[in-house]
C-alpha cells in the first residue's frame, strides 16, 4: 500500500481537520502530493509546515461549483495530474424539523450533498483525461440511522452514499471508482462538544460494541484502502467504519435470558 502513493497525486477537500486533516497526513507520510483544500486557510498551513511544496494549500467553498473548478485547477496546474480524490467536507447544523428554518436546511445539503456533487463532477472530468483515477466520498452513519435534529444532515448524508453509487455506475467506463465511507462516532473538532459531555458518552458507548469513539485515523486508513490499488474490483459500495454500532439495533437479551 505505500507503493500505491508514492507517485500519487490526490486532491482532498476538508483537508484542515480531523478526518480531512488525518487522510491528508496519511497520503504524505506515503508519499502522495496532495491539493490539500478547505474553506479554512488556517489550517491547511500545518501541512506545508510539515511537507513543504508536497502539499499545495487551497482555499475552495465545496458548495460553490467555480471555487471548486479553480482550485482544482491550480492544484493540477502545480502537479500535472490527479489520480485520487477525497470529499470530506462537511458540516452538520441540527434542529427539529418543525423548527428548522429552510436556509439552515439548504446549508446542510448545500455543503453535504452539493458539495460532493461538484467536487465528483470536476475531478471525474480531470481523471478521465488522465485514464482512470479513484474517489472516496464521505458519508455517514446517518446515511442509515436517523437522529432527532439531524434531518437535513442525515438525509444529504443518505445522497451522498446514492450518489456515490449513481457516479460508480456513469464512471467505470472511464476507469474511475468511486466509494463511500459511513463513519460512527469520531474524535474530531466537529464532535468534541458531544465527546466531552460524560452522562451521554456513558450511555452513547453502550451502543458501540468496541466502547469507544473512532480515531480520524481509522477511518482514513480506510479511505487509503478503498483509493488504492488493493481495493481495484470495489466500487459502488459502501464502508461503515462505526465500531460496530449500527449492529445494536437489537435489544440485547442477555439479562433476560
Ligand atoms: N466526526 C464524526 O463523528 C463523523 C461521523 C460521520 C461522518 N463524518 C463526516 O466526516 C467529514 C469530516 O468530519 P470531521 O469530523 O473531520 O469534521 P471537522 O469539522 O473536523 O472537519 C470538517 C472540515 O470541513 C471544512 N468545511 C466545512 N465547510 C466547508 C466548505 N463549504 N467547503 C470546504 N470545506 C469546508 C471545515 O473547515 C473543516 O476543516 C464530514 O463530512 C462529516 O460529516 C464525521
Amino acid at each position: 500500500m505505500t507503493e500505491d502513493y508514492r507517485s500519487a497525486v490526490a486532491f482532498v477537500t476538508g483537508a484542515a481537520s480531523g478526518i480531512g486533516a488525518a487522510v491528508t497526513t496519511m497520503l504524505l507520510e506515503r508519499g502522495a502530493a496532495v491539493i490539500a483544500s478547505d474553506l479554512s486557510e488556517k489550517g491547511l498551513a500545518f501541512h506545508v509546515d510539515r511537507y513543504g511544496d508536497r502539499v499545495f494549500p487551497v482555499r475552495v467553498d465545496v458548495s460553490d461549483e467555480g471555487s471548486i473548478e479553480a482550485g482544482l485547477a491550480a492544484g493540477v496546474d502545480r502537479f500535472g495530474r490527479l489520480d485520487r480524490a477525497f470529499n470530506i467536507a462537511g458540516v452538520s447544523k441540527g434542529a427539529m424539523i418543525v423548527d428548522l428554518p429552510v436556509e439552515q436546511w439548504d446549508f446542510n445539503v448545500n455543503v453535504v450533498l452539493r458539495g460532493v456533487f461538484l467536487s465528483v463532477k470536476h475531478e471525474a472530468r480531470i481523471m478521465r483525461e488522465n485514464g482512470g483515477g479513484a474517489i472516496v466520498n464521505m458519508s455517514s452513519l446517518n446515511a442509515h440511522v436517523p437522529m432527532h435534529t439531524g434531518a437535513a444532515y442525515a438525509s444529504a448524508k443518505a445522497g451522498v452514499e446514492m450518489f456515490t453509487k449513481n457516479a460508480a455506475l456513469e464512471l467505470a467506463d472511464d476507469g474511475i471508482r468511486l466509494n463511500a465511507i459511513l463513519p460512527g462516532l469520531i474524535d474530531t473538532p466537529l464532535t468534541q462538544r458531544r465527546l466531552t459531555n460524560g452522562p451521554l458518552m456513558e450511555h452513547w458507548l453502550t451502543r458501540i460494541p468496541l466502547h469507544r469513539p473512532g480515531l480520524p485515523e481509522e477511518v482514513a486508513q480506510a479511505a487509503l484502502f478503498l483509493a488504492g490499488s488493493e481495493a481495484s474490483y470495489i466500487t459502488g459500495t459502501s464502508l461503515v467504519v462505526d465500531g460496530g454500532w449500527e449492529i445494536t439495533g437489537y435489544p440485547d437479551l442477555r439479562p433476560f435470558s
